[in-house]
Protein backbone atom coordinates (compact mmCIF):
# COMPACT_ATOMS: atom_id res chain seq x y z
CA UNK A 1 0.00 0.00 0.00
CA UNK A 2 2.04 3.74 -1.05
CA UNK A 3 0.82 6.49 1.00
CA UNK A 4 2.26 9.77 1.59
CA UNK A 5 3.10 8.90 4.99
CA UNK A 6 6.49 9.68 5.73
CA UNK A 7 8.54 6.92 7.41
CA UNK A 8 11.79 7.45 6.87
CA UNK A 9 13.95 10.40 7.37
CA UNK A 10 17.90 10.86 6.65
CA UNK A 11 17.96 6.98 6.99
CA UNK A 12 16.11 6.68 10.19
CA UNK A 13 12.27 5.53 10.60
CA UNK A 14 9.56 7.28 11.93
CA UNK A 15 11.06 5.63 15.74
CA UNK A 16 14.30 6.32 15.38
CA UNK A 17 15.82 3.29 14.50
CA UNK A 18 17.89 2.48 11.63
CA UNK A 19 16.46 -0.52 9.13
CA UNK A 20 18.23 -3.17 10.36
CA UNK A 21 17.39 -2.41 13.72
CA UNK A 22 15.04 -3.94 16.54
CA UNK A 23 12.38 -2.35 18.70
CA UNK A 24 13.24 -3.22 22.44
CA UNK A 25 12.24 -6.45 23.74
CA UNK A 26 12.38 -7.05 27.25
CA UNK A 27 11.68 -11.11 28.70
CA UNK A 28 10.29 -12.35 31.85
CA UNK A 29 10.07 -16.67 32.82
CA UNK A 30 7.66 -17.50 34.89
CA UNK A 31 5.42 -15.00 36.16
CA UNK A 32 2.42 -17.35 36.80
CA UNK A 33 1.93 -19.66 39.58
CA UNK A 34 -1.05 -21.68 38.15
CA UNK A 35 0.65 -22.21 34.53
CA UNK A 36 2.99 -24.98 34.25
CA UNK A 37 4.61 -22.69 32.28
CA UNK A 38 4.97 -18.91 31.58
CA UNK A 39 6.28 -15.94 29.86
CA UNK A 40 5.92 -12.18 30.11
CA UNK A 41 7.41 -10.29 26.93
CA UNK A 42 7.76 -6.81 25.45
CA UNK A 43 8.46 -6.19 22.19
CA UNK A 44 8.35 -2.30 21.35
CA UNK A 45 4.95 -1.32 22.48
CA UNK A 46 3.64 -5.20 22.45
CA UNK A 47 2.91 -6.27 25.43
CA UNK A 48 2.21 -10.46 25.44
CA UNK A 49 1.47 -13.09 28.35
CA UNK A 50 2.26 -17.06 27.46
CA UNK A 51 1.18 -19.67 29.67
CA UNK A 52 1.26 -23.14 28.73
CA UNK A 53 -0.70 -26.17 30.40
CA UNK A 54 0.17 -29.34 30.26
CA UNK A 55 1.00 -31.90 28.90
CA UNK A 56 -2.37 -33.62 30.23
CA UNK A 57 -4.68 -35.96 28.72
CA UNK A 58 -6.47 -34.18 25.54
CA UNK A 59 -10.27 -34.16 26.54
CA UNK A 60 -12.62 -35.38 25.42
CA UNK A 61 -11.18 -38.49 24.42
CA UNK A 62 -11.96 -37.98 20.31
CA UNK A 63 -9.35 -35.06 20.14
CA UNK A 64 -6.61 -37.62 21.20
CA UNK A 65 -4.25 -38.86 18.90
CA UNK A 66 -2.57 -42.26 20.26
CA UNK A 67 0.98 -41.45 18.89
CA UNK A 68 1.15 -38.43 20.10
CA UNK A 69 0.47 -34.98 21.70
CA UNK A 70 -1.59 -32.08 20.21
CA UNK A 71 -0.20 -28.81 20.45
CA UNK A 72 -3.04 -26.70 21.32
CA UNK A 73 -2.00 -22.83 21.17
CA UNK A 74 -4.72 -19.98 21.01
CA UNK A 75 -3.48 -16.34 20.35
CA UNK A 76 -5.86 -14.05 21.92
CA UNK A 77 -6.53 -10.33 21.78
CA UNK A 78 -7.73 -8.35 24.91
CA UNK A 79 -10.30 -5.92 23.96
CA UNK A 80 -8.33 -3.10 25.27
CA UNK A 81 -5.06 -4.22 23.11
CA UNK A 82 -5.63 -2.42 19.94
CA UNK A 83 -7.11 1.46 19.46
CA UNK A 84 -10.64 0.69 18.62
CA UNK A 85 -11.56 -1.64 21.31
CA UNK A 86 -11.45 -5.18 19.62
CA UNK A 87 -14.73 -7.38 20.10
CA UNK A 88 -13.75 -10.22 22.53
CA UNK A 89 -13.85 -13.88 21.36
CA UNK A 90 -12.11 -15.48 18.52
CA UNK A 91 -12.35 -14.66 15.49
CA UNK A 92 -10.96 -15.56 11.95
CA UNK A 93 -7.64 -13.01 12.46
CA UNK A 94 -6.99 -15.32 15.49
CA UNK A 95 -8.22 -18.81 14.43
CA UNK A 96 -5.40 -18.32 11.57
CA UNK A 97 -2.76 -16.55 13.55
CA UNK A 98 -3.43 -20.12 16.65
CA UNK A 99 -3.67 -22.45 13.56
CA UNK A 100 -0.21 -21.10 12.28
CA UNK A 101 1.45 -20.94 16.36
CA UNK A 102 0.10 -24.43 16.44
CA UNK A 103 1.93 -25.79 13.93
CA UNK A 104 5.00 -24.05 13.95
CA UNK A 105 5.41 -25.52 17.62
CA UNK A 106 4.52 -28.94 16.45
CA UNK A 107 7.34 -29.13 15.07
CA UNK A 108 10.04 -28.19 17.58
CA UNK A 109 8.08 -29.91 20.11
CA UNK A 110 9.19 -34.06 21.08
CA UNK A 111 5.46 -34.61 20.51
CA UNK A 112 5.60 -38.46 20.24
CA UNK A 113 6.54 -38.47 23.86
CA UNK A 114 3.35 -37.73 24.82
CA UNK A 115 0.78 -39.83 23.74
CA UNK A 116 -2.83 -38.49 24.01
CA UNK A 117 -2.05 -35.58 25.85
CA UNK A 118 -2.36 -32.05 25.19
CA UNK A 119 -0.11 -29.51 25.86
CA UNK A 120 -2.17 -25.66 25.62
CA UNK A 121 -0.21 -22.90 24.68
CA UNK A 122 -2.34 -19.61 26.04
CA UNK A 123 -1.05 -16.41 24.07
CA UNK A 124 -2.72 -13.69 25.54
CA UNK A 125 -2.03 -9.85 23.47
CA UNK A 126 -2.60 -7.43 25.94
CA UNK A 127 -1.21 -4.32 24.09
CA UNK A 128 -0.30 -4.51 20.23
CA UNK A 129 1.77 -2.87 18.14
CA UNK A 130 2.42 -4.49 15.11
CA UNK A 131 4.21 -8.02 15.09
CA UNK A 132 2.07 -9.78 17.74
CA UNK A 133 2.09 -13.36 16.02
CA UNK A 134 6.12 -13.08 15.95
CA UNK A 135 5.70 -11.89 19.61
CA UNK A 136 3.53 -14.06 20.84
CA UNK A 137 5.30 -17.57 19.56
CA UNK A 138 8.77 -16.14 20.69
CA UNK A 139 6.92 -15.70 24.33
CA UNK A 140 5.09 -19.39 24.18
CA UNK A 141 8.57 -21.09 23.08
CA UNK A 142 9.97 -19.44 26.58
CA UNK A 143 6.88 -20.38 28.42
CA UNK A 144 7.11 -23.99 26.91
CA UNK A 145 10.41 -24.08 28.54
CA UNK A 146 9.87 -22.79 31.60
CA UNK A 147 6.77 -25.75 31.71
CA UNK A 148 9.84 -28.29 30.83
CA UNK A 149 8.26 -29.67 28.09
CA UNK A 150 11.13 -31.17 25.62
CA UNK A 151 11.98 -29.57 22.15
CA UNK A 152 14.71 -29.79 19.68
CA UNK A 153 14.70 -25.99 20.09
CA UNK A 154 13.61 -22.99 21.16
CA UNK A 155 11.58 -21.26 18.41
CA UNK A 156 12.15 -17.60 17.81
CA UNK A 157 10.20 -15.45 15.26
CA UNK A 158 10.89 -12.02 13.79
CA UNK A 159 9.43 -10.35 10.91
CA UNK A 160 10.93 -8.07 8.33
CA UNK A 161 8.91 -5.87 5.74
CA UNK A 162 9.24 -3.14 3.13
CA UNK A 163 8.88 0.23 3.50
CA UNK A 164 9.18 3.24 1.29
CA UNK A 165 11.54 0.83 -0.65
CA UNK A 166 13.62 -0.44 1.28
CA UNK A 167 13.91 -3.68 3.63
CA UNK A 168 13.85 -3.46 7.11
CA UNK A 169 13.63 -5.62 10.29
CA UNK A 170 10.60 -5.46 12.56
CA UNK A 171 7.64 -3.18 11.12
CA UNK A 172 6.60 -0.65 14.12
CA UNK A 173 2.73 0.01 13.91
CA UNK A 174 2.41 3.13 10.84
CA UNK A 175 5.12 1.01 9.24
CA UNK A 176 3.15 -1.84 9.49
CA UNK A 177 -0.09 0.49 8.28
CA UNK A 178 1.92 2.30 5.44
CA UNK A 179 4.25 -0.04 4.66
CA UNK A 180 4.28 -2.36 1.39
CA UNK A 181 5.40 -5.61 2.50
CA UNK A 182 5.44 -7.80 6.06
CA UNK A 183 7.20 -11.01 6.35
CA UNK A 184 6.53 -12.59 9.71
CA UNK A 185 9.11 -15.86 10.08
CA UNK A 186 9.56 -18.60 12.88
CA UNK A 187 12.81 -20.37 12.84
CA UNK A 188 14.66 -23.42 14.70
CA UNK A 189 17.37 -21.17 15.77
CA UNK A 190 20.06 -24.16 15.74
CA UNK A 191 19.30 -25.35 12.09
CA UNK A 192 17.65 -22.40 10.66
CA UNK A 193 14.50 -24.30 9.95
CA UNK A 194 11.71 -22.53 9.03
CA UNK A 195 9.05 -22.95 11.09
CA UNK A 196 6.53 -20.13 9.97
CA UNK A 197 6.64 -17.90 6.75
CA UNK A 198 3.42 -15.35 5.97
CA UNK A 199 3.31 -12.99 3.13
CA UNK A 200 1.56 -9.74 3.13
CA UNK A 201 1.94 -7.14 0.54
CA UNK A 202 4.34 -7.87 -2.55
CA UNK A 203 7.82 -8.52 -2.82
CA UNK A 204 10.43 -8.89 -5.98
CA UNK A 205 11.62 -11.91 -5.65
CA UNK A 206 15.28 -10.41 -4.57
CA UNK A 207 13.64 -7.86 -1.97
CA UNK A 208 11.91 -11.25 -0.45
CA UNK A 209 15.55 -13.37 -0.34
CA UNK A 210 16.78 -9.98 1.26
CA UNK A 211 13.69 -9.48 3.62
CA UNK A 212 14.15 -13.39 5.06
CA UNK A 213 17.78 -12.91 5.28
CA UNK A 214 17.02 -10.09 7.36
CA UNK A 215 14.25 -11.44 9.41
CA UNK A 216 16.16 -14.54 10.19
CA UNK A 217 18.86 -12.12 11.55
CA UNK A 218 16.88 -10.79 13.42
CA UNK A 219 15.32 -14.28 14.85
CA UNK A 220 19.10 -14.89 15.98
CA UNK A 221 19.47 -11.65 17.64
CA UNK A 222 15.91 -12.33 19.59
CA UNK A 223 16.76 -15.90 20.46
CA UNK A 224 19.65 -14.90 22.48
CA UNK A 225 16.78 -12.20 24.28
CA UNK A 226 15.13 -15.41 25.12
CA UNK A 227 18.38 -17.51 26.01
CA UNK A 228 19.45 -14.78 28.54
CA UNK A 229 15.78 -14.87 29.98
CA UNK A 230 15.68 -18.21 30.49
CA UNK A 231 19.35 -18.70 31.72
CA UNK A 232 18.51 -16.01 33.96
CA UNK A 233 15.77 -17.97 36.07
CA UNK A 234 17.89 -21.02 36.01
CA UNK A 235 20.97 -20.11 36.52
CA UNK A 236 21.37 -20.37 40.48
CA UNK A 237 24.03 -17.90 41.34
CA UNK A 238 24.84 -18.26 44.98
CA UNK A 239 24.55 -14.97 46.45
CA UNK A 240 27.84 -12.85 47.39
CA UNK A 241 28.01 -12.36 51.34
CA UNK A 242 28.99 -9.03 52.66
O1 LIG B 1 0.23 -8.45 14.94
P1 LIG B 1 0.66 -9.03 13.62
O2 LIG B 1 1.56 -8.09 12.86
O3 LIG B 1 1.24 -10.39 13.76
O4 LIG B 1 -0.67 -9.26 12.77
P2 LIG B 1 -1.46 -8.29 11.76
O5 LIG B 1 -2.75 -8.98 11.45
O6 LIG B 1 -0.57 -7.91 10.64
O7 LIG B 1 -1.82 -7.02 12.64
C1 LIG B 1 -0.96 -5.94 12.73
C2 LIG B 1 -1.39 -5.03 13.85
O8 LIG B 1 -2.66 -4.46 13.58
C3 LIG B 1 -1.55 -5.69 15.20
O9 LIG B 1 -0.35 -5.95 15.86
C4 LIG B 1 -2.38 -4.66 15.91
O10 LIG B 1 -1.53 -3.62 16.40
C5 LIG B 1 -3.27 -4.12 14.81
N1 LIG B 1 -4.62 -4.71 14.90
C6 LIG B 1 -5.65 -3.90 15.36
O11 LIG B 1 -5.42 -2.74 15.65
N2 LIG B 1 -6.93 -4.43 15.51
C7 LIG B 1 -7.18 -5.72 15.22
N3 LIG B 1 -8.42 -6.22 15.37
C8 LIG B 1 -6.15 -6.54 14.73
C9 LIG B 1 -4.88 -6.01 14.57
Amino acid sequence: MKSDVKLFENGRRLDGRKPDELRKIKIEVGVLHRAEGSCYLEWGNNKILAAVYGPREAIPRHTQNPLRAIVNARYNMAAFSVDERKRPGPDRRSREISKVISEALENVILVEKFPRATIDVNIEVLDAEAGTRCAGLTAAAVALVDAGIPMRDIPVACAAGKIEDQVVLDLGKEEDNYGSADLPVAISPRTNEILLLQMDGHLTVEEFDKALDLAIKGCHIVSEFQKKAILEKYRHIPKEVG
